[in-house]
C-alpha cells in the first residue's frame, strides 16, 4: 500500500469509525457497497467504485455482479432481521459473499475486511484486527486466509469464523479501571 491509497483509506475510517453509524450512513446495500469502494480509493484509481467489466480468473461475471450483489444484499438483510444469527457469522458470510464476487478489478479485499468491520462496530461487537501488512504478501497467514475463504465457498464457514474470532480485538468493560480516577 503506498502513501496516497493510505491516506485515502485513513479519510474513511475517519468517516465511519469516529462518530455514530446509522442505517442512513451505512445501509449495508448495493449503492453503498460500491460509494465505499469509491470513498476508499478515489484518489488511487479513477475506476474506484465501479464494478469491472473485464473477467478474472477471480470472482463473477461482469455481467453477474451487480445481480449477486443485490442477492447478497437481500441474505444479509434476510440474515439480519429473520435469522438468529449472530452478529459475527453475518459478518463472516458478508464478507466471503463479498471476496467471492470480487466486483472490482482491485482493493476488494480490503475493501471487504472494512465493510466487515463498519458492521461489527455498528454491532457494538469487537472489531477484527486485520495484519494487514502480512495479508498482502504472501504469508502463512495469507495462505491461512484463502484457505478459510476457500472452505467457505464449499459451505463450511468454520475456519473463516475460527480465523476471525483469532483476531477479535480485546474488549474493555464500558468503564474499563483505567477510566477512573487512580486512587490518591
Ligand atoms: N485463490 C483465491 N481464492 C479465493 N479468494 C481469493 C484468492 N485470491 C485472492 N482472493 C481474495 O481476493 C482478495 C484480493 O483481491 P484484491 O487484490 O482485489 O484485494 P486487495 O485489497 O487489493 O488485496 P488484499 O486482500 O490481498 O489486501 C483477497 O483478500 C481474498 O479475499
Ligand atoms: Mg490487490
Amino acid at each position: 500500500m503506498d502513501e496516497l491509497e493510505f491516506a485515502n483509506i485513513n479519510k474513511v475510517i475517519q468517516k465511519y469509525f469516529l462518530g455514530k453509524l446509522n442505517d442512513k450512513k451505512t445501509p449495508f446495500n448495493v449503492t453503498w457497497f460500491l460509494k465505499l469502494h469509491r470513498e476508499m480509493y478515489e484518489d488511487v484509481w479513477e475506476w474506484a467504485g465501479k464494478p469491472r467489466n473485464t473477467e478474472l480468473n477471480i470472482g463473477v461475471s461482469p455481467y453477474q455482479i451487480y445481480s449477486q450483489l443485490k442477492q447478497l444484499e437481500d441474505n444479509f438483510w434476510y440474515w439480519e432481521n429473520k435469522t438468529g444469527m449472530n452478529s459475527l457469522e453475518k459478518a463472516v458470510r458478508l464478507h466471503h459473499g463479498l471476496v467471492k464476487i470480487h466486483p472490482f478489478k482491485n482493493g476488494n479485499g480490503r475493501w471487504a475486511r472494512l465493510i466487515t468491520n463498519i458492521y461489527l462496530r455498528k454491532k457494538d461487537t469487537p472489531l477484527i484486527q486485520w495484519p494487514e501488512a502480512t495479508l498482502q504478501v504472501d504469508s502463512p497467514f495469507r495462505k491461512k486466509y484463502i484457505q478459510a475463504l476457500q472452505k467457505a465457498d464449499q459451505g463450511s464457514y468454520d475456519d473463516l469464523i475460527g480465523l476471525h474470532l483469532n483476531l477479535q480485538a480485546p474488549t474493555s468493560p464500558p468503564h474499563s479501571k483505567s477510566d477512573k480516577t487512580p486512587p490518591p
